[in-house]
Formats: C-alpha cells, sequence, structure tokens
C-alpha cells in the first residue's frame, strides 16, 4: 500500500539544451493535460527565466536549479544564491549531487551548507545521495548513503527535511542504462526512511524519497509502486517532452 505522500517527478537536465529546446519543451508541456503529479523541472540555470515566462506562476510544472550557492549575494565569482534563483521563478534545489560532489569536489560539509542556505531563502532543497559501483559490491551501500544523510541530520536534526525533498541516485545507476532493481531501490529508500524517523517519526512518514539512475517510461512504473519509492530525479530521460510525460503518468 502507497503511503499518502506527494508524489514527484523531477527532471534534471544537467548541462543540455538550449534556448530552441527550452521553447519547444515547455511549450509541448503547456499543450497537454498533465498527470496529477508534482512535476519539476531543473534546466541550466541561465535557461530558468525563459522556462518561466513560457510556464507563468500558475503552471503546474515547477522550476528547480541543478545547484545552489550556500553564501549570500556577494563576492562569489560564478556562483548563484538562492534569492537570485527565486527571482528567476525558481522553487526547487538540487543539492549534493553525484557529479557535483565528484567533478566539483563538493564535501559533505558543503553539500549541508547549500541544503541549509535553500532552506531558509525559502527553496525546496532535493538532497542527492548515493553509493559508487565499488561500494555496492563492498556491502558499503547502507553506511555511505547513512553516513551522507546524517551530516545534515546528525547536526540539524529532522527538522530540517520537513518541507524537503531525498534522493537515492546510485553513481553506478546514473546515465548508464543500469537500473537499480524496484527491491534494491526499496531497500535503500526504506533505510534513509528508518534512519530520519530514528529521530523524528512523522517528519519521516511525510518525507517524499525518490529514485535516480537511469529511469525512464519502460522501468518507472515497477520503481513506484514500492512503498518507500514516491518518485523519480530524472537525468536523460527528461530532455524528451513525451518520455518525461510517460514517466509523470506512471506515478499519479
Ligand atoms: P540518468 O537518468 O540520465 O541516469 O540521470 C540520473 C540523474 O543523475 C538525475 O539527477
Amino acid at each position: 500500500m502507497q503511503a499518502n505522500r506527494a508524489r514527484y517527478v523531477i527532471g534534471n537536465w544537467k548541462m543540455n539544451g538550449s534556448q530552441q529546446h527550452v521553447a519547444a519543451f515547455f511549450d509541448r508541456l503547456s499543450q497537454v493535460e498533465l498527470p496529477a503529479t508534482e512535476m519539476v523541472v531543473c534546466p541550466p540555470s541561465i535557461y530558468l527565466s525563459q522556462a518561466a515566462q513560457i510556464l507563468k506562476p500558475s503552471s503546474q510544472i515547477k522550476l528547480g536549479a541543478q545547484d545552489v550557492s550556500a553564501h549570500p549575494p556577494g563576492a562569489y565569482t560564478g556562483q548563484i544564491s538562492a534569492s537570485m534563483l527565486i527571482e528567476q521563478g525558481c522553487r526547487y534545489a538540487i543539492v549534493g549531487h553525484s557529479e557535483r560532489r565528484e567533478y566539483n569536489k563538493e564535501t559533505d560539509a558543503d553539500v549541508a551548507a547549500k541544503f541549509l542556505a535553500a532552506k531558509l531563502a525559502g527553496l525546496t532543497p532535493i538532497l542527492c545521495v548515493g553509493e559508487t559501483h565499488a561500494q555496492r559490491l563492498a556491502e558499503q551501500t547502507d553506511k555511505v548513503v547513512v553516513s551522507q544523510l546524517n551530516s545534515i541530520l546528525s547536526h540539524h536534526g529532522a527538522d530540517v527535511f520537513e518541507g524537503a525533498l531525498l534522493a537515492y541516485e546510485p553513481i553506478w545507476a546514473i546515465g548508464t542504462g543500469l537500473t537499480a532493481t524496484p527491491e534494491q531501490a526499496q531497500a535503500v529508500h526504506h533505510l534513509l526512511r528508518e534512519t530520519i524517523g530514528g529521530y523524528d517519526s512523522s517528519v519521516a512518514a511525510r518525507l517524499p524519497i525518490l529514485y535516480g539512475g537511469s529511469v525512464k517510461a519502460s522501468n518507472a512504473a515497477a520503481l513506484f509502486s514500492m512503498p518507500d519509492i514516491d518518485g523519480a530525479l530524472v537525468g536523460g530521460a527528461s530532455l524528451q517532452a513525451e518520455e518525461f510525460l510517460a514517466i509523470c503518468e506512471s506515478n499519479k
């Protein structure tokens, strides 16, 4: 039985798209009847205002950023503050994506600071956790994801997760075509919820936990049928409007 939690499909375009792609994608989404699920699209930040103009504030589709600065506006070359993202019509921010942890050397402490900055400014943070293939083979998955979660939870408690989102993205499943089985993903989602539940069971029960890693229309429904999988954080498949809509459709 599925719990009574909000269900989400969030598209993370990563560094893909163009003005033309933004126009075509959001025009298409504005023409169809949308499935009753929370829909969020995270294009590169430079396209947020273009997307916001097509969508209008009343749209069911919300916008998210792929990263956010931990700092308020100031001398931080190349960064974008939470307040600036909000000004562009953005409501969500991904923090701690494995590509930023790897390529930008973001630590758990950096991710925690970004999570709190986003939350404080009024953005909904989407915290990503996940293990490498080597860690899974070494049976370190539980330890790794709990430690990533604890970098926020053990310092700030469960309250900061009220109104936030959590995403389990096994690194070996991102962009590889290898998806965690619904059972593998469910086991980790359950562990994450139990870990938060150790601090506050009602926050844990309300928290949407999304799965990410090679989600597509053909495998989404099986993942969404699991009791602790409340939605998906979708990379490659979220770039095609029809595929994105089909994934949303299976998460009503
Ligand atoms: P893919 O769906 O392309 O595997 O990417 C997943 C992801 O990293 C979403 O944040």
